[in-house]
């Protein structure tokens, strides 16, 4: 699908893929950039790429990405139309370790341009890296996940459970992590129709 971002993303993706600023460049197989559609009302950030991700060029192509995609799907949104999904950093770090600092501030200038570019209406933080990218406080996901934040550009920030989490956390009972995630993404689904 063609779009009007699509010009201003590839001159940004091309320069990613050469990109040498951090150290992870020397390891990765391939540059993470995005994976679904630029769409202005959604958008989804997560950590950093996996082991499959990074053979793949793709985020969330890994067990946590196909259930990502089966949450989405609870409410309708899917990849291939409704959701562009990227992560703060585009290589994968080597056995999957938190992103450094230096790492997350080299990488930063692509995600900026991501969001400055779509200028999503909501912004996903998925997981506690990507929330403390954009809000700064001490206050765990737990605390923050299913609550709106003013982000960039005017935009809706929510912070979400990243799925690999909930992957640990199986049960389904009320209160749970997936029974929050199910919360949080049917209010996530009821703002996005209210947008024009
Ligand atoms: N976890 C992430 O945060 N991003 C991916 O792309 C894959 C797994
Ligand atoms: N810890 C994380 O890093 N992410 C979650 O989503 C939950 C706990």
């Amino acid at each position: 699908m063609s779009t009007q971002y699509d010009e201003q993303l590839n001159t940004i993706k091309t320069k990613c893929l050469g990109c040498e600023k951090c150290s992870l460049c020397k390891s990765r197989t391939n540059v993470v950039f995005s994976a679904g559609v630029p769409n202005h009302k959604l958008m989804l950030i997560g950590e950093a790429p996996g082991y499959y991700e990074d053979q793949k060029g793709e985020p969330f192509v890994g067990k946590a990405g196909q259930l990502l995609d089966r949450i989405l799907g609870c409410v309708g949104f899917s990849r291939q139309r409704d959701i562009y999904i990227c992560n703060t950093i585009k290589c994968r770090p080597p056995e999957n370790r938190d992103p450094l600092p230096e790492e997350k501030a080299a990488c930063y200038e692509y995600l900026k341009a991501q969001v400055d570019i779509i200028q999503p209406r909501i912004i996903l933080l998925c997981g506690r890296v990507a929330v403390h990218s954009f809000i700064d406080t001490n206050l765990g996901i737990t605390k923050l996940r299913g609550k709106w934040f003013e982000g960039p550009n005017f935009s809706k920030m929510m912070p979400i459970f990243h799925p690999s989490y909930l992957l640990r956390n199986d049960s389904k009972e009320k209160g749970s992590p997936k029974w929050l995630m199910w919360q949080d993404i049917k209010e996530v689904r009821r703002v996005y129709d209210q947008l024009d």
